[in-house]
């Protein structure tokens, strides 16, 4: 069978309807003589409810491409809409805007140490105002998550992998329309990390939630849609789970993620 192009959006996709459209994107570090690009006319469409992985070689570019997908930084060239909205141009009080649609998942947790699992969870309701059931909904999200023996525990209290789910629930107890998560499961055992993609699953299915998703963990590759492969700041492929299997050698893929 024939695999779809899924660089280009379908005939009758207005931008408009996608979770993220990216025109042309380059991006730089540094200024003057230290001036380093290290993002090259990235275009790629990301429609509602896609589970996407994006894969590549240490230092091409992954965690700075989800960084401006999630108005983390501001950039002035190309075109990057983010669920309906132009980000390239905007201010600070701008992006930020923009962020509260998103749900991140990155590495260093940043969790606040004197408050409890469930309170730290809690505060990103309270970011969206809705103050009412706060507590139901994070302690619902970390029980979902595995943790529900843990909500009044502070993270000093906490091994690395609950630490990380406790930062997960955070991020989806608002149920984002898009969620970026770099390494999501890197420092969780098998059965947790199986929980948080799973977790991502219904939200894509049951709300249309759009997962970008950086990672190099074999056990949850099943779990994508699309993989795509950033190589030296540049889109070097672009495909869709069976494509992908089909397209590499069966000896150098981990032959658990097909038995999960
Ligand atoms: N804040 C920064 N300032 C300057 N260069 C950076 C910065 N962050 C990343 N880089 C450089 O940009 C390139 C891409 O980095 P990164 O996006 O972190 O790659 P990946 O996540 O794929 O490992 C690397 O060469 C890295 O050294
Ligand atoms: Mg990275």
């Amino acid at each position: 069978m024939a695999s779809p192009n899924l660089t280009s959006p379908a005939p009758n996709a207005l931008p408009a309807d996608l979770a993220v459209c990216i025109r042309n994107l380059d991006y730089h570090f540094g200024r003057g003589d230290l001036k380093k690009q290290v993002l090259f006319d990235i275009s790629i469409d990301l429609p509602p409810g896609q589970i996407v992985i994006m894969t590549g070689p240490s230092g091409s570019g992954k965690t700075t491409l989800l960084t401006l997908i999630g108005a983390l930084r501001s950039l002035q060239s190309g075109s990057l809409r983010v669920l309906g909205k132009e980000v390239v141009g905007l201010g600070k009080h701008q992006l930020v805007e923009v962020r509260r649609n998103i749900g991140f998942i990155f590495q260093a947790h940043n969790l606040f140490a004197s408050l409890t699992a469930c309170q730290n969870v809690e505060m990103a309701v309270e970011l969206v105002g809705r103050f009412g059931n706060k507590r139901a909904q994070a302690v619902d999200m970390l029980t979902r998550l595995g943790l529900a023996d843990r909500v009044d525990y502070k993270p000093e209290a906490l091994s690395g992998g609950q630490k990380q789910r406790v930062a997960i629930a955070r991020a989806l107890v608002n149920q984002p329309k898009l969620i970026l998560a770099d390494e999501p499961t890197a420092a969780l055992d098998k059965k947790s990390g199986r929980d948080v993609v799973t977790l991502m699953q219904i939200l894509a299915r049951e709300q249309g939630c759009t997962v970008l998703m950086v990672t190099h963990d074999n056990r949850i590759l099943d779990v994508a849609d699309r993989i795509i492969n950033l190589v030296d700041g540049a889109l070097a492929s672009d495909e869709n789970l069976d494509t992908f299997v089909a397209s590499h050698d069966p000896k150098t893929l981990d032959r658990r993620m097909f038995i999960l």
